[in-house]
């Protein structure tokens, strides 16, 4: 309806008023349809261009609107300025994914879930583009894409394959820690109010001194942990493959807002030199003993947004994209992905991509960037395309200037030696993990293992079972034990260094 209470006139896309939109003109009541018939081409034209690419991996997902509010102050450690004020409140968008499934897979596979979280602060658009767990997979980014084609489908049957995951998690044994966290029943969250979100790599916060801390984000749902069991997802997934998306509209809708609470681990740069492990490897956490959680406040999603294309699917997020006071660190995996994201939105959405409203800074943006296709901004307009200029007003600002980061020292060598002291340590970090867990956790942990472990097949299967099982059993002998027995290995030969799948 219009504003006089008028229906609105259906139009072409151009804006032409027309009569009819569901029969198409014809030569007679029963002759071929006419060249002539444009609406009939526009409509269909339009509909073979709806989709965009996927987004490689975290395909499915879902989003909401919402509001991040400070409660502590942190303004000792970063000069951000979405945190330099208690009950200051920035709005945010969040998107929760899957990783390895088609953009129409089941919510409640087990894989880990993305939890992306755009802060549009007036500093530009800060993007935490985290997973619900500390660690990853993998350190080094060249191997990504190997990774990911294991956990997509098979070249030959276009099925998954517990084969090639397991074939490349036993010869990449630094995965460990993430394979038992995502074995565990955190591998299968009941929904995504009911997990918790972390930023994963190690950032950089820089105060007003000028002074560097290395940091990580945790944030902890407000909701409670809820996980399904193996069985409880299995169930889900055939009863409502969208049943994260359901939950999440539906607890926004009946105003349960869902809220996690923002925390940090706060190292001092120089510490980070002699922390006994690697502070940048991304398969490690920082024991909450050396450094504590600190509160900064807590994030709430309050608006389901009325047009999932539009926002959700349209959402582009860079670990790039920092706000001044918060930087980077010499993890190789985030090195790796502030390259591959922005990459990723060009191919998918366009050069453009950061014009689309989610994506845009609602603040200032002056650069020289024109032109394009779908450009649908003003374009600078008549403004000066180039820098510098005699013209406009624009001036690069030193003060943003971060302050070096010591790379040079040879303790840093030692860090990024492969064989350092430590680096190799694959073990001790999940193993502590499984000593950790209920037994009940413990139980199903190792069953959901046996389960995945038993889809292994063809003439590797018992090699690439005996290499993963040492792997287990380096980490926690009852782990390996439990796992051996599951998949009724025989074991009695193990104290020689060989075990026998059957
Ligand atoms: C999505 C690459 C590691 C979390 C993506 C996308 C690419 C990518 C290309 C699709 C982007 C798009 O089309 O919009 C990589 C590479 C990695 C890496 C090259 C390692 C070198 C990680 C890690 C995390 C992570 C370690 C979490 C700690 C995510 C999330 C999304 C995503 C949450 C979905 C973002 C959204 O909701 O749109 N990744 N990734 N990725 N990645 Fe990564």
């Amino acid at each position: 309806m219009n504003s006089e209470n008028q229906p609105a006139k259906l139009t072409t896309a151009s804006g032409k008023p027309y009569y009819e939109h569901e029969n198409s003109l014809t030569a007679g009541p029963r002759g071929p349809v006419l060249l002539e018939d444009f609406i009939l081409h526009e409509k269909l034209a339009h509909f073979n261009r709806e989709r965009t690419p996927e987004r490689v991996v975290h395909a499915k997902g879902s989003g909401a609107y919402g509001t991040f509010t400070v409660t502590h102050d942190i303004t000792k450690y970063t000069k951000a300025r979405l945190f330099n004020e208690i009950g200051k409140e920035t709005r945010v968008f969040l998107r929760f994914s899957t990783v390895g499934g088609e953009k129409g897979s089941a919510d409640s596979e087990r894989d880990p879930r993305g939890f992306a979280v755009k802060f549009y602060t007036e500093d530009g658009n800060w993007d935490l583009v985290g997973n619900n767990t500390p660690v990853f997979f993998i350190k080094d980014p060249k191997k990504f894409p190997d990774f990911i084609h294991t956990q997509k489908r098979d070249p030959r049957t276009n099925t998954k394959s517990a084969t090639m995951m397991w074939d490349f998690w036993s010869l990449n044994p630094e995965s460990l820690h993430q394979v038992v966290i995502l074995m565990s029943d955190r591998g299968t969250p009941a929904s995504y109010r009911h997990m918790h979100g972390f930023g994963s790599h190690t950032f950089s916060f820089i105060n007003q001194d000028n002074e560097r801390f290395f940091v990580k984000f945790h944030f902890k749902t407000l909701q409670g942990i809820q996980n399904f069991t193996d069985s409880e997802a299995t169930v889900m997934r055939g009863m409502d493959p969208d049943q994260a998306q359901r939950d999440l509209i539906a607890a926004i809708e009946r105003g349960d807002f869902p809220r996690w609470a923002l925390k940090v681990q706060i190292m001092p740069e120089a510490e980070a030199a002699t922390y006994k492990w690697n502070p940048f490897d991304l398969t490690k956490v920082w024991s909450q003993k050396d450094y504590p959680l600190i509160d900064v406040g807590v994030l709430e999603l309050n608006e389901i947004p009325d047009n999932y294309f539009a926002h959700v699917e349209q959402a582009a997020f860079a670990p790039a994209h920092l706000v001044n006071g918060i930087g980077f660190s010499p993890d190789r995996m985030l090195q790796g992905r502030i390259l591959s994201y922005p990459d990723a939105h060009r191919y998918r959405i366009g050069a453009n991509y950061e014009q689309i409203p989610v994506n845009r800074c609602p603040f200032t943006v002056n650069n020289y960037q024109r032109d394009g296709a779908m450009r649908v901004d003003a374009n600078g307009g008549s403004a000066p395309n180039y820098f510098p200029n005699s013209f406009d007003n624009i001036k690069a600002d030193a003060s943003y200037k971060e302050p070096a980061q010591n790379l040079g020292s040879n303790v840093m060598a030692d860090w990024f030696d492969r064989n350092a002291e430590g680096e190799n340590d694959h073990y001790t970090q999940p193993g502590d993990l499984f000593r950790l867990m209920t037994p009940e956790g413990k139980k199903n942990t190792i069953s959901n293992i046996v389960g995945a472990m038993q889809g292994i097949d063809g003439p590797k299967r018992a090699e690439i079972i005996n290499r993963q099982l040492c792997h287990f059993f380096r980490a926690d002998i009852g782990l390996g034990l439990g796992i051996a027995q599951g998949l009724r290995v025989d074991v009695s030969s193990f104290a020689g260094g060989t075990l026998h799948a059957n």
